[in-house]
């Protein structure tokens, strides 16, 4: 975004001096796998966005203050400045990041240098959020290219083949680089914010950007890196964006070899456009970079009204695009209350907590709680089936909540739930156990799988039934728009309980009454029955006449998915 003005934000430095960055080793906890993305082991789409003037922020408790709200809204990647050029030393309590003259450079290691950024760089290292950190912006806040420019001439379009200044923004680079090196919490290296070379051969900034990306790669063999162009220049249409008059080839570039994934960037109401241009510059970019074999980032965008209706719009296309190209979309920009106010309304912002939010951030994450006993929680490994399925299916806006943690399944995947080993429906109301974990874990949607243990003690379907209408009752107090999934149990046969299976089907069958019963509020709060029962052989697909072995977890996921996905997308 070219609009980021310099805000009074660097006015109350008492900035404690921190340490520079001393995360553990796992420098690859983030790659490009084809067009996907895995991040700390997990391949999926992330959403994410960006926030200029987080680097800047002299209290360290509002750079905590944002992660905690960003990473509570479930986006994984911030994007932000990793540059702050001056060509005067400004007043103190000011940041300032490099300092250009011709007369000797100079790259700020104080608490308003680069200790600014490590705050952030910590504060995302706590919280599992990985960030995009660029080195140079195109346009004038910051400093900029012109900041190089005033100090060793030339001009912008120059400044790519103007030595002096190359040489400066490489020492600047490799003292970023260097600082974090060992972080986990890095994401992406990013060439510039929006690098333009107006009226040049396209050769210009891919040349540069071999060059740059190769150093890069150099000093830093894990990370991934990436170009922050805006995505100007590639084949499909005519309008301004897809020409190549700012000297940038999509295309091209995509095929430099250290540049791990495509950004691209989307202004239409900046750039003489309709809105109605969206989706097709998204799938463009995602079909370019399908081609390549690399993940694009849509990595801002924005408008300055109707939000709500057009930015879903597109987020909307770009995970339709989850498995052809999209890795991640990255909405422009983030807003949050600060000590010292409200951050920069440029009109594109989205404040947290405000109803755009909800709209943009949390619409777009569905909490899904899979409630039942062992089963569900240990391990549960249909839940990591389930969830793989999901993203295959480009089912990507989704978050599984639950005070228990994933268990083993082979791969990393969202497991989250209250899956309680030994539990009992009956239990679970006599204990009032439902109100606490709906209340920490705020679900959208509730799959349960209850009533094996009822059964095995002898609790009669009446008696498992009512259990489940106060349970329900719980989740519409919790939320009024709760959507219930609640399955026909698989059977069971445990050598000690020959009469267990036949009241597994008496208790299956009553299920499906009582839904219908408590079904009165279907239009807000629908209550769907899932059978998992029907086609599930305990001698197949269980070993011990109860858990599922691993044909058993196959079927658990299939007999959820399609109700699971159409509760999603509802
Ligand atoms: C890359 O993705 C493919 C297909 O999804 C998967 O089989 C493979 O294991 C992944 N490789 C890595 C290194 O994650
Ligand atoms: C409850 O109502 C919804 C919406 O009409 C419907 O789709 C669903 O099948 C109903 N559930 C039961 C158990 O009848």
């Amino acid at each position: 975004m070219k609009g980021a003005i310099a805000l009074g934000l660097g006015l109350l430095s008492l900035a404690n001096a921190l340490p520079a960055s001393s995360a553990a080793a796992a420098a690859t906890s983030v790659s490009a796998n084809g067009t996907r993305f895995t991040i700390d082991g997990k391949t999926a789409y992330f959403a994410g966005t960006n926030s200029y003037w987080i680097s800047f922020l002299s209290n360290t408790r509002d750079v905590d203050t944002v992660l905690d709200h960003i990473s509570a809204s479930g986006l994984k990647i911030l994007r932000i400045w990793g540059f702050n050029d001056v060509n005067s030393r400004p007043s103190t309590g000011t940041a300032w990041f490099q300092l250009l003259s011709s007369s000797g450079s100079q790259i700020n290691t104080g608490s308003d240098g680069l200790q600014r950024l490590d705050a952030v760089v910590k504060a995302a290292e706590k919280r599992g959020v990985k960030l995009i950190i660029n080195f140079v912006n195109y346009w004038d806040d910051y400093g900029g290219m012109k900041a190089y420019t005033t100090a060793f001439g030339g001009t912008k379009e120059g400044w790519y083949t103007n030595a002096k200044a190359q040489e400066q923004y490489k020492k600047y680079i490799a003292a970023v680089v260097g600082r974090y090196i060992n972080s986990n919490a890095i994401f992406a290296w990013e060439l510039a914010n929006e690098p333009r070379c107006k009226g040049c051969s396209t050769d210009v900034i891919y040349k540069w950007a071999t060059d740059i990306s190769n150093y890069i790669r150099g000093l830093d063999p894990n990370h991934l890196i990436t170009l922050g162009d805006e995505g100007f220049g590639l084949p499909g249409q005519t309008s301004y964006p897809y020409q190549y008059s700012e000297g940038v080839d999509f295309v091209k570039n995509l095929g430099v070899k250290n540049l791990d994934f495509g950004t691209f960037h989307m202004y239409p109401g900046s750039w003489g456009v309709q809105n109605s241009f969206g989706p097709g510059w998204i799938r463009d970019h995602a079909a370019a970079c399908k081609k390549a074999g690399k993940p694009c980032v849509l990595e801002e965008y924005g408008v300055t009204s109707d939000h709500c209706n057009v930015e879903k719009s597109w987020q909307q296309v770009s995970r339709e695009l989850a498995a052809n190209g999209m890795g991640s979309d990255m909405f422009w920009q983030w807003g949050d209350q600060l000590s010292t106010g409200q951050t920069h309304n440029d009109g594109h912002t989205i404040y947290y907590g405000s109803s755009l939010a909800t709209c943009l951030v949390t619409d777009h994450v569905v909490r899904i709680m899979p409630l039942g006993d062992s089963i569900t929680g240990s391990p549960g490994c249909w839940r990591a089936l389930l969830w793989r399925r999901l993203q295959q299916a480009s089912i990507t806006n989704t978050k599984f909540v639950g005070s228990l943690p994933a268990q083993g399944c082979g791969f990393a995947y969202d497991g989250a739930n209250e899956g309680h080993g030994g539990i009992l429906a009956t239990g679970i109301v006599a204990r009032r156990e439902l109100p606490g974990w709906l209340q920490s874990a705020k679900p959208d949607i509730v799959m349960m799988h209850l009533g094996t243990n009822d059964v095995w003690n002898n609790k009669s379907p009446d008696e498992i039934l009512a259990a489940f209408s106060t349970m329900v009752d719980w989740m519409r107090e919790s939320n009024a728009k709760i959507k219930i999934l609640v399955a026909q149990i698989i059977p069971m046969n445990p050598p000690n309980c020959k009469e267990c299976g036949k009241r597994v089907e008496a208790l299956n069958k009553g299920i499906v009454g009582w839904a219908q019963g408590k079904n009165t509020t279907s239009t807000t709060s629908p209550i769907k029955v899932v059978d998992c029962w029907t086609g599930f052989d305990t001698a197949k697909m269980t070993g011990d006449g109860v858990h599922p072995n691993s044909a058993g977890n196959e079927k658990l996921a299939a007999c959820w998915f399609d109700e699971l996905a159409r509760a999603i997308k509802g």
